[in-house]
């Protein structure tokens, strides 16, 4: 083997690990339907995560203006809902806690979340929002089914209510006959024991706009990508018959 092949055999088995850290070992995922073109759900998501997740995470990689740019959002709508009071528009959407302090608080800081959806995936991101368990030996009463003994309180849990983990029936079938799910008692199950101020379509909902934001906030050329691919292929068939023109005319005089 050349020392070259040697190089890129390292790189893949290097990579390796952190391929199977993303997906999350072998717990399922849930699927998150990705919609970068659903404007009103990244808005939502871009409210949400400054109102319930920017007191402990930043997007140091973004600016205000930015995000309001490629979401459509007016300046005076983003500098009175969205921009923190002591930010200006231009400025990167850094926060003021203080590492070694919230070390302190949560056993571990919180990481700036402007990668995480291309780090850990969409769908991982998804899931861990919507996997928090009462768990009352852990310091902040929760823990988490694809992040074990996490440090993160459950931030949104009023919006959820209580969700905890044990035996509980579970849908797996569909009885045609009778019209009834198939239900069986399984282990280990997330189940609500009480409901919170949102119903559980409108928490999924809350959640899914927001890992479209940041998966949006991971890669924020995707939008733009997206449209300049339709532009090269328009390019490229207006190209083509113009050349199919240009063959016809070439050969009309020889034949
Ligand atoms: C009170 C502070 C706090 C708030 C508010 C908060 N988080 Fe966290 N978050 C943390 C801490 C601390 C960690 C690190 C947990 C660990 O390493 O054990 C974390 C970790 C995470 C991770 C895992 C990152 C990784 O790749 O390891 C994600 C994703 C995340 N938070 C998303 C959110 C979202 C979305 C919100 C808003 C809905 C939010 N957080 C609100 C404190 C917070």
């Amino acid at each position: 083997m050349t020392l070259g092949m040697k190089k890129i055999f390292a790189l893949i088995a290097a990579c390796v690990p952190a391929v199977a850290l993303a997906a999350g070992g072998n717990v399922h995922l849930e699927e998150h339907r990705t919609d970068l073109h659903d404007t009103a759900s990244l808005q939502r998501g871009a409210q949400a995560f400054v109102n319930y997740c920017m007191g402990c995470h930043s997007l140091e990689h973004a600016r205000y203006n930015r995000v309001a740019k490629d979401l459509d959002i007016p300046e005076e709508l983003m500098m009175d809902n969205l921009v923190f009071a002591d930010k200006k528009f231009g400025e990167l959407m850094t926060i003021g806690m203080d590492k070694a302090d919230s070390k302190r608080w949560f056993g571990a800081a919180p990481p700036d979340l402007t990668l995480v959806a291309r780090v850990r995936r969409p769908d991982w991101v998804y899931t861990y929002l919507l996997s928090f368990y009462e768990d009352s030996t852990r310091p902040w009463g929760v823990n988490n089914v694809v992040f074990k003994d996490v440090g993160m309180p459950n931030v949104l849990g009023h919006l959820q209510g209580r969700q905890v983990k044990g035996t509980a029936p579970v849908a797996v079938g569909f009885d045609t006959l009778t019209g009834q799910e198939i239900l069986e008692e399984h282990d280990d199950v997330l189940y609500l024991a009480e409901e919170g101020t949102l119903n559980e379509e409108e928490f999924e909902k809350l959640v899914f706009d927001l890992v479209n934001f940041l998966t949006y906030m991971a890669e924020p050329m995707a939008l733009e990508r997206q449209s300049l691919g339709w532009k090269v292929l328009l390019y490229l068939t207006i190209l083509l018959v113009l050349v199919y023109l240009l063959n016809k005319e070439f050969w009309r005089d020889i034949k």
